[in-house]
């Protein structure tokens, strides 16, 4: 036997040397859940240890953040029932919730990355990521209220703009209206490739953001399709995006790997709020090893191809040294 790949198994050293991925702090985007008022944090049920934070507790959890190397974050706003509408109104205003909290972090940090969510759903009282009308998801008329979400997010200090609606075309509207407006330095991360899943169950529990009829199929891709991943890419890179994200992450590596094949710009990959939950709830039962299975999975999202990983696993990572 010539060959004996065990050798460079053989000790620690040796495997540590031969190691082809690494992940690192600077890999990670961490998700947060705001809520109004003040000194809030409320644990999300069905997501053990992440919170929705009210504005003065998101700087705290920001700063701690820092102090581990975690310096990208997105955010999602936790609406009330009252404050929303057919139309997303809630979303432009300047002292509203999420234009003030993203204000408040980029005052207090301005060196963290703020990664903005653009899409109707948690303002809208269809729960739907665009505009409806008599039973229909209406796409053009969906563009104009995403690009002024974009630029009012832009305006409030946003770094990159991700757009997680799917709806045609918006990656272009979307570029223009910053543009337009001067922010031409404000990137586009744009869900490229996001599957109607049943995997954003606990996110929209966080969010109380779940459609009120329907689903999201008309909008969202079928998670049986591979190609059509590429459809999207050649558009959101034609209309100016900087970075393409395939979501969720776990049952999409193939996903990942393509488009990271054929395409030049980075690829990030939401491992979502239902992949968090299983290792979670699994891990609680004593039924897997939470750090190994944790890290093995971000290994995995890593391998496929992905340069960036928006992870409800990021602080827990770092804070235990678990990479
Ligand atoms: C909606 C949005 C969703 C997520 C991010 N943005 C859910 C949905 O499409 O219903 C899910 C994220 C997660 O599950 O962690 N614009």
């Amino acid at each position: 036997m010539l060959n004996r790949p065990r050798r460079n198994r053989i000790s620690q050293v040796i495997r540590d040397m031969v190691q082809e991925n690494h992940l690192h702090a600077s890999d990670f985007i961490f998700p947060l859940f705001i809520i109004d008022g003040n000194q809030k944090k409320t644990e999300v049920a069905s997501m053990p240890g992440i919170f929705r934070y009210s504005i003065d507790n998101l700087l705290h959890e920001v700063e701690s953040c820092l102090k581990l190397g975690l310096k990208s974050f997105d955010l999602f706003p936790n609406l009330e029932e009252s404050l929303k509408d057919k139309t997303a109104s809630e979303s432009l205003n300047e002292n509203g919730l999420y234009l003030r909290a993203i204000k408040e972090v980029k005052a207090r940090f301005p060196e963290v990355c703020v990664v903005t969510d653009v899409a109707m759903d948690p303002y809208s009282s269809d729960g739907h990521d665009g505009l409806v009308e008599n039973g229909q998801i209406i796409n053009d008329k969906t563009l104009k209220i995403l690009a002024n979400m974009a630029v009012a997010q832009a305006q409030a200090g946003a770094d990159i703009i991700a757009p997680s609606d799917m709806m045609d075309g918006r990656v272009q509207y979307i570029r223009e209206a910053l543009d337009g407006n001067g922010f031409s330095d404000v990137s586009i991360m744009s869900y490229t490739a996001k599957y109607a899943s049943a995997f954003y169950g606990p996110f929209r529990d966080a969010l109380n953001s779940a459609p009120k009829f329907g689903d999201k199929k008309t909008y969202q891709m079928n998670p049986a399709n591979q190609r059509e991943a590429l459809i999207e890419a050649t558009l959101d890179t034609q209309e100016g995006a900087d970075f393409l994200m395939i979501k969720p992450a776990l049952a999409y590596l193939d996903v990942i790997k393509l488009l990271k094949d054929n395409f030049d710009l980075p690829i990030a990959a939401y491992n979502v709020s239902g992949e968090y939950a299983m290792i979670k709830a699994a891990s609680q039962n004593g039924w897997l090893n939470e750090e190994r299975a944790t890290v093995e999975t971000l290994m995995g999202i890593k391998r496929a191809g992905a340069h960036v990983i928006l992870t409800y696993h990021a602080k827990e990572v770092l804070k235990n040294n678990w990479i």
